[in-house]
């Protein structure tokens, strides 16, 4: 099963997650990017107004791929409106996708993730999982709206069991030639 990751990420923890998730699943990894920088106003408005923002062309070879990754973080219970621009676009491909996202963390955000994808894509995710912050050990010792994540915490992270069951069905499984 070949899975492509494309992700999201504004200050560099959804990059940190899908790198090494990229590797424990022997995925591809593209990156949505966009033609004017972003900042914290920007942000705002796009939270605000809930809006679409423009992103960068990304050329996909679809046909290559079986499991389809999404990562992104939330902003005010809203999944990145760069990620947002991008499974609008793509939304006939998205058949057989996940998403994932190292956030903050708030409770009853799974379900308002689910219903935005339901509203923005034409297929239902195989799984969401939130990595969240708040629950960090660490946090409590380094309390920021700007939490950069550590290895530690990513392996923490990955021992969730939604996550191994995701594993269990996308890594590619090398086979021992004898
Ligand atoms: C403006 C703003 C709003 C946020 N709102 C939420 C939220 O509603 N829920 C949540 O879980 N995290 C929220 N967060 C935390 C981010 O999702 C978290 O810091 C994430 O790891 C950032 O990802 P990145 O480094 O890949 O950009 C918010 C962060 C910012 C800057």
């Amino acid at each position: 099963m070949k899975t492509l990751i494309v992700y999201f990420s504004f200050t560099g923890n959804n990059k940190a997650l899908a790198d090494t998730i990229a590797m424990d699943l022997g995925a591809d990894v593209l990156q949505i990017t966009e033609p004017k920088k972003r900042g914290m106003f920007k942000i705002m408005l796009d939270m605000f107004f809930n809006r679409f923002p423009r992103i960068n062309e990304l050329s996909i070879p679809w046909g290559q791929y079986d499991h389809i990754l999404l990562m992104a973080p939330i902003w005010n219970y809203l999944i990145a409106h760069p990620m947002k621009t991008f499974i609008r676009k793509n939304k006939t491909y998205l058949k057989n996708y996940s998403f994932i996202t190292l956030c903050g963390g708030r409770e009853t955000q799974n379900e308002k993730i689910a219903k935005q994808l339901k509203k923005l894509a034409t297929y239902e995710p195989q799984a969401i999982i939130e990595f969240e912050i708040l629950k960090l050990p660490t946090y409590e010792e380094q309390k920021s709206s700007m939490y950069k994540v550590t290895q530690d915490d990513l392996k923490a992270f990955k021992q969730q069991e939604a996550y191994q069951k995701l594993l269990e069905t996308y890594a590619i499984k090398e086979e021992i030639l004898q």
